[in-house]
């Protein structure tokens, strides 16, 4: 396992050693003050109460956004706070970082091993991996509430098509709760060997669900789904493992395969996230793009750059024009028809799109550290 796995980015990891030494300079000196007295007050907020009859389970993504830090709180009374803006020492310190990254990117010859098969990456990572495959994500139905609408028991004929499902960490919770006699689950990913996990799932149930091979940046459709037949597809931490001439293409193809109306249903990495921040010399591919130390790649999302890709209009630096495992460059249009004068209209409209912010602390060293994904619902116009 990498120090950032990938599978467990939707977890509150508890922040090893390495990242103690790599974040020493976001140490935070000043004495804690004493707990406050939660038997005299009891207007004790939830998300702040060591009443067991009362608090909020802190750790767990189902309560997410409901742990705000006010002015006077003690940070380090508890070890997760939402929405919490990163502070000046984490900034200073990130673009230190940022800067030695790009200042010793990843050679030409390594680039070309890691884009051009990323597949055979991602086969090793499951290889390596089986021990921590399966992880309850209780925060799915609640923050796509879409989730519950298509599994309902009279929901009718709906189908969800997962894209880089991976082991199954979002295919089979869904699968878990669904009610639907009705409801088809395709879980497709570009890895033989995560499709193989899938298959042999206890759970895995031909009757409602299916899982195949496909690379969402490929020209064709995945196996049994039918142009304008979608209802719903769920991206969770797949589009980050995408180059940026990949970008077009994986957005096209969910286009082509949703229902007019239909929607996406993403999460992924942000600019800033610790993952990224503490990424060492010779893992820069471009700019928020990484090789990890087990080969896979991954990008962190600026909100906006997001919005515009979901837009799917692309413009000429970022157009994919066909490019293959991200190693083609761009080309350019042709001069008759320059990008700037193509009337393209969007292809979804950005329903919902929403910055994630975490702070983890802690406890015994007194660090604080930032996590940072991205939130999104785009529909298909
Ligand atoms: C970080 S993992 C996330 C897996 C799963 N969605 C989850 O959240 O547990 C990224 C997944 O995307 C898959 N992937 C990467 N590039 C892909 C592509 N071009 N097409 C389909 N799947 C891809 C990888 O094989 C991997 O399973």
């Amino acid at each position: 396992m990498t120090a950032d796995t990938a599978l467990a980015v939707d977890a509150v990891p508890s922040p090893d050693l390495e990242l103690a030494k790599q974040t020493s300079a976001l140490t935070v000196q000043e004495a804690i003050p004493e707990a406050g007295d939660e038997t005299k007050s009891s207007r004790t907020p939830p998300h702040r109460s060591h009443d067991p009859q009362y608090n909020m389970k802190r750790s767990d993504p189902f309560m997410f956004g409901s742990r705000y830090l006010d002015e006077g709180d003690n940070v380090f009374e508890f070890n997760a706070w939402d929405h919490v803006e990163t502070d000046d020492a984490y900034k200073e310190y990130s673009e230190q970082q940022f800067a030695m990254q790009r200042a010793s990117p990843v050679s030409d010859f390594e680039k070309n091993k890691f884009n051009s098969d990323p597949a055979r990456f991602w086969n090793l990572f499951y290889k390596n991996n089986t021990a921590n495959f399966f992880k309850n994500r209780k925060w799915l139905q609640q923050e796509f509430p879409v989730l519950h609408t298509v599994t309902a028991e009279e929901a009718g004929p709906r189908v969800v098509l997962e894209v880089g499902a991976g082991a199954g960490n979002t295919a089979f919770p869904i699968l878990a709760h669904n009610k639907n006699p009705k409801l088809r689950l395709h879980a497709c990913d570009f890895s033989k060997k995560a499709v193989e996990v899938m298959r042999s799932h206890a759970e895995y149930n031909t009757e409602f669900m299916q899982a195949d091979v496909w690379d969402v940046a490929s020209e064709v459709l995945p196996p049994g789904v039918e142009e304008n037949t979608v209802d719903v597809v769920l991206m969770v931490f797949i589009f980050s493992a995408l180059s940026p001439l990949q970008w077009e293409q994986a957005v096209k193809n969910i286009h082509r395969v949703l229902k007019p109306g239909g929607e996406v249903c993403f999460r992924d990495y942000g600019r800033g996230d610790l993952a990224q921040v503490r990424f060492k010399k010779g893992r820069y591919l471009e700019e928020n793009f990484y090789i990890r130390g087990d080969g896979t790649r991954v990008y962190f999302f600026e909100k906006d750059e997001l919005a515009r890709i979901w837009s799917g209009v692309f413009d000429e630096e970022t157009s994919t024009n066909g490019a293959k495992d991200g190693i083609s460059e761009p080309t350019p249009n042709t001069p008759q028809q320059p990008s700037a004068v193509i009337a393209k209209s969007p292809l979804f409209d950005i329903e919902e799109l929403g910055v994630d912010r975490r702070m983890l602390v802690n406890r015994a060293k007194k660090l604080k550290m930032y996590r940072c994904w991205m939130q999104g619902r785009f529909r298909k116009k």
